[in-house]
C-alpha cells in the first residue's frame, strides 16, 4: 500500500521553499528528484510513532531527529519510495512562542525516511524546544539544551548515563525517571538494541538460573537493514524510552549488540569470513545511524561509521567518545570470562587503534578542561573475577589488552593528568573503583576514576549483589562498590568536584519500579580516585 500519496500538487518546488522561509533555503538544497512529493502528504496512519530526539550537543545548536514510520513494525513501515518534506521548529519555550529557526528537512527512503536536522546558530548553554510536522500530523515536542560556550566559566554541568536496554529481559522503567531529570544531556554508552533470537527465557547472574522474559521482541535475528530497521522500531515504540529522548539531548555510542555480540573490528565470534560479517556491520551501522541522532558526520560508508569524538562543556567538562569495538584487535585467549593466556602481553594488541588513540592523547594532553571524561564501552580496570588463585578475566574488556592499557596509562601518568574520570557500561552493574596503574599490584599508583555504571534493563531485576560480588571485593581492592541493579548514573560536575550518584531500581519485570539512590561518590580534579560522596 502506498503511503505518502501527493495526492493534490499543492505546491511548487518555488512555493514550498518560500513558505519553509530563508532558513530552509540553506538547508534544503532541494535536488531534482522526481521522487519529492510536493504539496500535502497523507499518511495510512500517525507517522511520527517512534518520537522524536535530539543530540550531539554543541554551543550554537544540536542535531534535532524523528524518522516517518506509520507502520512501524510491517515491511516498508507504511512508507513508499517517495521523498517526503518535514518542517521542523526550534523555539525559546515549550509553548511556541518564540520560535528561533525553522526550516525543511527532506525525509530520504534510502534512509528509512529518517531526518537528522544539524540546527546552530542557537545560544549557548540554554534549554530549546522542537518539534516536527509532516502533512496533517504534528510529532511530539522535544527538550534539548545547547553546550555552554567551551572553554566559558561554568558553575555546574548536570548529565545522566545510561545504555544495555535489552527490550527482552526488562521494562523501561529507568528511562521514565531519567526523563524527569531535567539534565543537561544523556551519555548512552551503548546496548541500544540487543541483536539475537527473542526467547521466552533468558539467564539471570544474579539467581544463576533462567528466568521468563517480562516481554519480547519477537522479531527474527537481524542481518539486513529492515531486519535492524524493525528492531529499533520495535525497542523506539517504547514510550518511556521515547521520554527521555525527548528530555535532553543525547550523545550515543555503540558497543557491541548494536551489531552481534561481542564483536570487534572485522571479527564475530562465530568465525564469519570478515568480508562477509563486513555486510552485517554496514546493515547495522546503516540502522544505528538512522534511528540515533547523529550529525552527518557520522554517516555510514559501508561497514565504517566515525563515532569517536569530543564534546567540551564550558571549562568543566571534555568528554572524549571512544570507540571500543570498530578498530581493536580480535579477543585473545578466546573471549567470554576466561583465565587470562600469555597473549594478555601481546604489544600488538590494541583496543583504540593507532588514530583514535593519537586523537584521544593528543586530547588529554592539550585539555584544559576541570575534567576529563573518556566515555566508552567496556571496563578498563583490571579485574580478577575469581578469588584465590584462579585468574578469570573478561576478555572482552581492557583486561587482555594489556600493553594498549599500560600505554594510555603511561600516558595519562606522564602528562601529570589527575583529573581523568572514565565513564563505561557493559557490566549489567554498577562497579566503581580506581583505576590502577599495574594490575599485578594492588598498592600501584591510582591513574583514574572508573564508574562502570548499570544497564536500565538487562539482566531483568537483579538485587544489591551478585554470588561471586563479595569474592570479587576481596581479590580486587581498588574497587569500592559493586551492586547487581537496574538504573542509570546521574552526575553533577562543579569546579570543586565531580559527583555521581547511583539511581537503581527494585525491579524492572513489572511496571511501577520504585527508584532510589544506591550510592554516592565524589571526585576531585586534583586527585585521581573515588572518594565516598
Ligand atoms: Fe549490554
Amino acid at each position: 500500500m502506498k503511503s505518502v500519496l501527493p495526492s493534490t500538487i499543492a505546491l511548487s518546488r518555488r512555493q514550498l521553499l518560500r513558505g519553509a522561509g530563508a532558513l530552509a533555503v540553506a538547508a534544503l538544497a532541494i535536488p531534482a528528484d522526481p521522487r519529492l512529493a510536493f504539496g500535502a502528504v497523507n499518511f495510512i496512519d500517525y507517522p511520527f510513532q517512534l518520537g522524536v530526539a535530539s543530540g550531539e550537543p554543541w554551543p550554537d545548536g544540536f542535531v534535532i531527529w524523528t524518522r516517518l514510520a506509520p507502520r512501524p513494525l510491517e515491511p516498508g513501515h507504511g512508507m513508499s519510495g517517495d521523498i517526503v518534506p518535514v518542517d521542523w521548529e526550534v523555539a525559546e519555550d515549550r509553548l511556541f512562542r518564540k520560535v528561533a529557526v525553522k526550516g525543511t528537512a527532506l525525509a530520504h527512503p534510502e534512509l528509512g525516511h529518517a531526518v537528522h536536522v544539524e540546527v546552530a546558530g542557537l545560544l549557548p548553554g540554554r534549554p530549546y524546544w522542537y518539534r516536527f510536522r509532516c502533512g496533517d500530523h504534528r510529532s511530539m515536542q522535544g527538550r534539548a539544551v545547547t553546550a555552554p560556550a567551551a572553554g566559558a566559566p561554568l558553575a555546574k554541568l548536570r548529565f545522566a548515563i545510561a545504555g544495555c536496554q535489552n527490550y527482552d529481559q526488562g521494562l523501561y522503567t529507568a528511562f521514565d525517571h531519567l526523563a524527569r531529570e531535567e539534565v543537561d544531556f544523556v551519555y548512552h554508552y551503548g546496548d541500544y538494541i540487543y541483536e539475537g533470537l527473542s526467547r521466552p527465557f533468558y539467564f539471570s547472574r544474579y539467581l544463576d538460573d533462567v528466568v521468563p522474559s517480562p516481554r519480547r521482541t519477537d522479531l527474527p535475528d537481524p542481518y539486513s537493514v529492515d531486519e535492524y530497521r524493525m528492531r529499533y522500531a520495535r525497542y523506539k515504540l517504547d514510550t518511556d524510552l521515547q521520554k527521555a529522548h525527548a528530555a535532553a539531548p543525547w550523545i550515543a555510542v555503540w558497543d557491541d549488540h548494536e551489531i552481534v555480540d561481542n564483536w570487534v573490528s572485522d571479527f564475530n565470534w562465530d568465525n564469519t569470513p570478515p568480508d562477509i560479517f563486513r555486510l552485517r556491520r554496514a546493515a547495522a551501522a546503516q540502522a544505528y545511524y538512522e534511528h540515533l541522532p547523529f550529525r552527518r558526520s557520522s554517516l555510514p560508508d559501508g561497514a565504517r561509521m566515525q563515532l569517536f569524538r569530543k564534546f567540551s562543556f564550558g571549562d568543566l567538562v571534555d568528554m572524549h567518545v571512544l570507540d571500543t569495538r570498530q578498530y581493536r584487535s580480535d579477543q585473545p585467549c578466546r573471549d567470554g570470562f576466561r583465565p587470562a593466556c600469555p597473549d594478555v602481553d601481546n604489544p600488538n594488541l590494541t583496543v583504540l587503534g593507532e588514530a583514535q588513540e593519537k586523537w584521544l592523547f593528543d586530547g588529554l594532553a592539550g585539555g584544559k578542561a576541570r575534567f576529563n571524561l573518556l566515555a566508552q564501552q567496556v571496563m578498563l580496570m583490571p579485574c580478577d573475577r575469581e578469588p584465590g588463585e584462579a585468574n578469570i578475566r573478561n576478555l572482552d574488556s581492557w583486561d587482555p589488552y594489556r600493553v594498549a592499557r599500560a600505554r594510555l596509562l603511561r600516558h595519562i601518568q606522564g602528562n601529570n593528568i589527575r583529573n581523568t574520570v572514565v565513564l563505561t557500561g557493559d557490566e549489567h552493574q554498577n562497579i566503581v573503583g580506581n583505576v590502577i596503574f599495574d594490575d599485578k599490584d594492588p598498592n600501584s599508583p591510582v591513574v583514574a576514576t572508573e564508574f562502570v555504571v548499570t544497564s536500565i534493563s538487562s539482566g531483568g531485576d537483579g538485587g544489591s549483589e551478585r554470588p561471586n560480588a563479595k569474592g570479587m571485593l576481596a581479590e580486587n581492592p581498588h574497587i569500592k562498590l559493586i551492586n547487581d541493579q537496574r538504573g542509570y548514573g546521574l552526575c553533577e560536575v562543579t569546579q570543586k568536584h565531580l559527583s555521581m550518584d547511583l539511581k537503581v531500581l527494585d525491579q524492572v519485570m513489572t511496571p511501577g519500579g520504585k527508584l532510589s539512590s544506591r550510592a554516592k561518590f565524589a571526585v576531585d580534579p586534583n586527585k585521581p580516585g573515588v572518594q565516598k560522596g
